[in-house]
């Protein structure tokens, strides 16, 4: 018994901040900006919430599975920018899109979300709780960023991507999470403080903050030992496998996995240019993409891996 990915969703907001804006809001360049990171342009919510477009996101993958909502037991929301503390995001979406037989939460897992949500519907899938789940990452990142600190606000944008899985014989073949929270201090962002009448308390909002190269350093050891392991662990060679869908944080990182996996870049697909880093959102909006486009045959090997603030990271090898 596995979980198989039978359908795939994304959306993403409609304004577009191009590097060349960016120029016009902090001090920076196109020319910085893409040699850094290959972001070209990003997507801003303006009329969109977290919620409208993980709605949005999961309509498009129920629509793409041919399921329908009430079919779906279990929804589960990767995010780090949800709009409200509660009710939570998946409660939301479980309400907008009518899945009345669904058991629905949040996680916290930054940009490794949706390969944890996987992870979770797995197990309970194992377990014989559920059957058949929405997986969705969500995020509206701009309102986490200090729109004066071009070393943040530049990497970031919003969007959602959302997957639908159900028990089946055949498609997680292995996968792999960990954290490692004494390096969270790397990658954070604080929620409101303690506040009550026992404790004054005028502190302002805080915003994303980042040691961006201690983040580089992480990502480029973490992701390809996350995996080889699962390659490892199934006896699957990385030749063996067609596309590589990784987190969406910066080109020089997926390089750098790509040089010390062997693989040709052709096999790492990539939107980076045109979404930035959407956390939650970049593995499924990518998926999405790949599904699209036609790349995709059933019995097609491919891997998806997340990594980011906790410190966390997740891989999976899924046979397609
Ligand atoms: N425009 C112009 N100059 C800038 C900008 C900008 N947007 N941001 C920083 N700089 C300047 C800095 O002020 C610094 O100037 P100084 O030398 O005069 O002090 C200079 O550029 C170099 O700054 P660094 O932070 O050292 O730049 P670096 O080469 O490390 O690149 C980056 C920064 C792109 C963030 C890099 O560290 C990186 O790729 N880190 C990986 C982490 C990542 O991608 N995080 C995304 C989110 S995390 C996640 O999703 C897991």
């Amino acid at each position: 018994m596995t979980t198989r990915i039978i359908g795939t969703g994304s959306c993403l907001p409609k304004k577009v901040l191009t590097n060349t804006e960016m120029e016009t809001i902090v001090e920076t360049s196109d020319e910085w900006i893409k040699s850094r990171t290959g972001i070209e342009q990003r997507h801003m919510a303006i009329q969109e919430t977290t919620t409208s477009l993980a709605v949005e996101a999961a309509k498009r993958a129920l629509e793409d599975a041919k399921t329908q909502a009430e079919e779906i037991d279990l929804i589960i929301v990767g995010s780090v920018s949800t709009d409200r503390h509660f009710p939570s995001t998946a409660c939301e979406v479980q309400s907008a899109i009518g899945a009345v037989n669904a058991t629905a939460f949040d996680i916290n897992a930054a940009c490794s979300g949706f390969l944890f949500g996987l992870g979770i519907a797995n197990a309970y899938f194992a377990s014989g709780t559920f059957r058949k789940a929405l997986i969705i990452g969500a995020e509206v990142l701009s309102k986490m960023m200090n729109w004066e600190d071009r070393s943040t606000c530049v990497l970031f944008g919003d969007g959602a991507g959302a997957a639908v899985v159900e028990k089946s014989e055949e498609g997680i073949i292995s996968m792999t999470q960990g954290s490692d929270g004494a390096k969270g201090g790397v990658l954070s962002c604080c929620n409101r403080p303690v506040n009550n009448p026992f404790v004054t308390n005028d502190t302002a909002l805080d915003y994303t903050s980042m040691n961006g190269q201690e983040v580089y350093k992480f990502a480029v050891r973490t992701v390809p030992e996350a995996i080889s392991k699962v390659l490892g662990d199934a006896g699957v060679s990385p030749d063996e496998v067609k596309y590589f869908v990784l987190h969406q944080a910066n080109i020089r990182i997926i390089e750098a996995v790509s040089k010390r996996l062997g693989q040709s870049m052709e096999k790492f697909p990539t939107n980076l240019q045109k979404c930035g880093n959407i956390s939650a959102a970049s593995v499924p909006i990518l998926l999405d993409e790949v599904n699209k486009a036609g790349m995709l045959n059933k019995g097609d090997k491919i891997v998806l891996a997340g990594f980011g603030a906790g410190l966390t990271w997740g891989a999976a090898l899924v046979t397609w």
